[in-house]
């Protein structure tokens, strides 16, 4: 019957998908994009410590120059041997895809700068931006990633579409450049204090005592591929350890993996501190920016002993920042138990020192097992109209338009695009009210997306080469003005959406200078009819011998089916020879028809399969529900186009998912 059909039908599509439809330039099926910067076109390849598949960067952006870096600075990560550097435009940027809009990830750049240009100069200084606001500045130098280290960037960003663009800006301190480019997708509910409106730059995250002392634990240790780098100093702290798996607690916002929890320092004798600090990085958000930045810490704690309570034993301390406790009470961890302490919002102080200091009440030393430490940023800014920009990046895409078509079409006002104004109106998104791309080389025609410009007042398309018809869809933009089209190959004639626009004198349409547009309104009323008369003339008569031929060969194949049923089995010689039925013969699954083979007769396909009661396969595939009730093993398909075309058209739809 239909019901169990269907998921049949469903089956037969998904398993011809099989194995294609992972497309590039999309997050992987952990929702990971992992991206190696200057790695060559389409290349991949699987990095050995996190299985985790690292893709070439040219799917995501348009810019730039690949580079490998000097060889003696070759290192142990890939990612750190090619990269791609930007020397012209202001800002470039890279677009990720296919994201939830309104989830939480972790983004993180990393670069190694190599002597890649042989110049021997790192760039001072460059900016990144995460979509429109603004991320960091990366010093290289800071870093020492001039000199075989990496730089890491990172941050935890509530993520408002569906895509992302990352951006490195020159700020006139050299050539901006990338390594890599990972995008991680964390649950909702993971670092409450990264928000729609402020974002978490990473300062540090440290793996208290690790057991080795030179390994970053990421994934597949940590689910999320957070990097937790080690942090220990045996003049210092103790180091306690357990070998049992330490559990999360209930609700856990963090999720710290337990390779991670299952180390501590701890001090030599209860009555010392655990403490570290540091200096507020207050020339760290551009000197533009007034505020000091808000620092949040996360400590991470988990009773890694088992204590004798009837013993008296107790582990118990105070949290404090710049000695005043920053948590109200004594805290004692449970026993392989995970926990947080944690600021809900940042505090703004010029110096900072934790420490965690034991009650009186406490036998045993202060713990910590890990650490993190995070600033926050405004992630305030208003982007481009949800509706404009997507519209503005498929005109970029439709033309290939490179000037600094790059980011966001309107903000910043100092990087907005070329050939556009937009509106700026306080607390809205900016519109784009104007597009100018006169003598831009445009070609093919004009795109559909114009018209989702909404707050158009001005299009200027003068001087390119765009051909078809123009849409009658620009009629509908309330408040343009003015549309230059003079200098094009436009055809057809001026859509009636138009001409009463321009008649009621609310539009100034300059179309000179298209040699086959039909400007004159009744000659080209005439042409068309003229053309559909015609079309009438000729598709009547073809119309008519198509119908003949079909019945002519309907019956044809009756006849023979009628007269020689056993002709195709005497003449079978089953033998699947294209990669299609190989392919088919192999699947073998109870929801599945399992082919046994296919031969081919003149024009005629047939396909052999297991025994299906209820009628053919065409029929169940189709969802016919007959009382057909033939037990044969055969299905004819005329000259095997049926599943010919079926297949086609499936690959097709898998190139477009590719491509788009
Ligand atoms: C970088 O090196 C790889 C192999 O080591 C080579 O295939 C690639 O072409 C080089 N890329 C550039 C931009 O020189
Ligand atoms: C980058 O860092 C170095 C070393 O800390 C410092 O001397 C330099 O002024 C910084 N450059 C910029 C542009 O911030
Ligand atoms: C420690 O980590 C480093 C870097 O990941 C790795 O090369 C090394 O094999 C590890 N050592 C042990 C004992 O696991
Ligand atoms: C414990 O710390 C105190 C104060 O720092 C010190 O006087 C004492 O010697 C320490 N005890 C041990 C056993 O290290
Ligand atoms: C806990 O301490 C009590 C009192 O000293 C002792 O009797 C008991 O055996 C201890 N329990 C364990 C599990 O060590
Ligand atoms: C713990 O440290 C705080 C801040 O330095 C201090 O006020 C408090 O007295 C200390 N508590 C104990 C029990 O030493
Ligand atoms: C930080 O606070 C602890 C505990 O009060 C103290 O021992 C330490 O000296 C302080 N560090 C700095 C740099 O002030
Ligand atoms: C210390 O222990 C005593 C006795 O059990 C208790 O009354 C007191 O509240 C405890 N102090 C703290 C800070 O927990
Ligand atoms: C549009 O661009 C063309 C070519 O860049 C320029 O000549 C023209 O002045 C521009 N029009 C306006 C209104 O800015
Ligand atoms: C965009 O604005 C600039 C400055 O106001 C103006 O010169 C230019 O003509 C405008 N361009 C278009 C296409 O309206
Ligand atoms: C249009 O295309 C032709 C041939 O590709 C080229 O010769 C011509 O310069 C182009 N015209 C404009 C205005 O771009
Ligand atoms: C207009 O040109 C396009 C291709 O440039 C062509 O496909 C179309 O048939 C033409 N239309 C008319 C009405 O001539």
């Amino acid at each position: 019957t239909r019901r169990t059909m269907a998921p049949r039908r469903w089956l037969l599509l998904l398993f011809l998908a099989a194995g294609v439809l992972q497309p590039l330039a999309q997050p992987d099926s952990r929702g990971f994009i992992s991206i190696d910067c200057g790695l060559a076109e389409e290349a991949s390849y699987v990095d050995d410590t996190t299985t985790l598949a690292y893709v070439s960067d040219s799917g995501f952006t348009d810019a730039g120059t690949n580079y490998n870096i000097s060889a003696e600075y070759l290192g142990f990560s890939r990612r750190g041997h090619n990269l791609r550097s930007f020397p012209d435009g202001v800002r470039n940027c890279y677009t990720l895809r296919s994201l939830v809009s309104g989830l939480k990830y972790l983004i993180r750049a990393s670069f190694l700068y190599g002597n890649y240009d042989g110049l021997n100069r790192p760039p001072a200084s460059f900016d990144l931006h995460i979509g429109v606001n603004f991320w960091k500045t990366v010093n290289i130098s800071t870093w020492g990633a001039d000199q075989g280290n990496t730089a890491v960037v990172e941050a935890i960003v509530v993520v408002p579409d569906d895509l992302l663009q990352v951006c490195l800006v020159n700020t006139g301190g050299g050539t901006p450049f990338i390594s890599s480019l990972d995008l991680r997708p964390l649950k909702r509910t993971f670092y409450p204090q990264a928000t729609a409106e402020q974002g978490l730059v990473m300062l540090a995250r440290f793996n208290a005592a690790p057991v080795n002392k030179t390994g970053t634990i990421r994934y597949p240790d940590d689910p999320h591929d957070r990097l937790w780098y080690p942090w220990f100093d045996a003049t210092i702290w103790a180091e306690i350890s357990t070998t049992e798996r330490v559990y999360g607690v209930g609700d856990d916002l963090f999720e710290v993996p337990w390779k991670v929890m299952q180390t501590a320092i701890v001090t030599r004798n209860a009555s010392e501190n655990i403490w570290f600090g540091w200096e507020s990085l207050d020339a760290e958000p551009r000197d533009d920016d007034p505020s000091r930045p808000g620092y949040i810490a996360i400590l991470h704690f988990a009773e890694l002993q088992l204590l004798n309570a009837s013993n008296g034993e107790l582990r118990q301390f105070y949290i404090n920042l710049n000695d005043e406790l920053a948590y109200p009470t004594g805290f004692t961890p449970e026993h392989l138990i995970s926990n947080a302490i944690y600021d809900t919002k940042p505090s703004r102080h010029s110096g900072y020192n934790l420490s965690i200091n034991a009650t009186a009440n406490s036998t045993l030393p202060p713990i910590l097992n890990a650490v993190e430490m995070y600033y926050v940023i405004p992630t305030t800014n208003l982007g481009t109209d949800s509706q404009d920009a997507p519209a503005a990046m498929a005109i970029k895409a439709k033309y290939g338009v490179r000037k600094n078509w790059m980011g966001d079409p309107c903000f910043p006002r100092t990087m907005a695009w070329d050939g556009l104004n937009c509106s700026y109106a306080a607390a809205n998104p900016p519109r784009i009210t104007s597009i100018n791309l006169s003598s831009s080389g445009l070609n093919s025609d004009i795109s559909s997306s114009f018209a989702h410009l909404k707050a158009l007042q001005y299009l200027d398309l003068s001087n390119n080469n765009l051909t078809g018809s123009i849409p009658d869809a620009l009629s509908q933009l309330p408040s343009l003005t003015v549309i230059d089209l003079s200098g094009n190959q436009l055809n057809g004639s001026i859509p009636s959406g138009l001409l009463k626009r321009i008649q009621d004198g609310s539009l100034d349409l300059r179309h000179g200078n298209n040699p086959n547009l039909c400007t004159d309104g009744n000659s080209c009323q005439l042409a068309a009819k003229r053309k559909s008369k015609l079309a009438i003339y000729v598709a009547v008569p073809v119309l008519v011998i198509m119908v003949i031929v079909s019945v002519a060969l309907l019956v044809f194949f009756l006849r023979r089916r009628n007269q020689q049923p056993g002709s195709m089995k005497n003449r079978r010689a089953v033998k699947p020879q294209n990669e299609e039925a190989q392919i088919l013969t192999r699947i073998h699954h109870k929801n599945l028809v399992s082919m046994i083979g296919y031969c081919k007769d003149g024009e005629y396909m047939a396909l052999v399969y297991e025994y299906m009661a209820q009628g053919t396969l065409r029929e169940h595939i189709a969802g016919m529900n007959t009382n057909y009730e033939a037990d044969t093993m055969e299905d004819v398909y005329h000259g095997g186009r049926d599943l010919k075309t079926h297949l086609n058209l499936h690959k097709r739809h898998i190139m477009d998912t590719e491509q788009a």
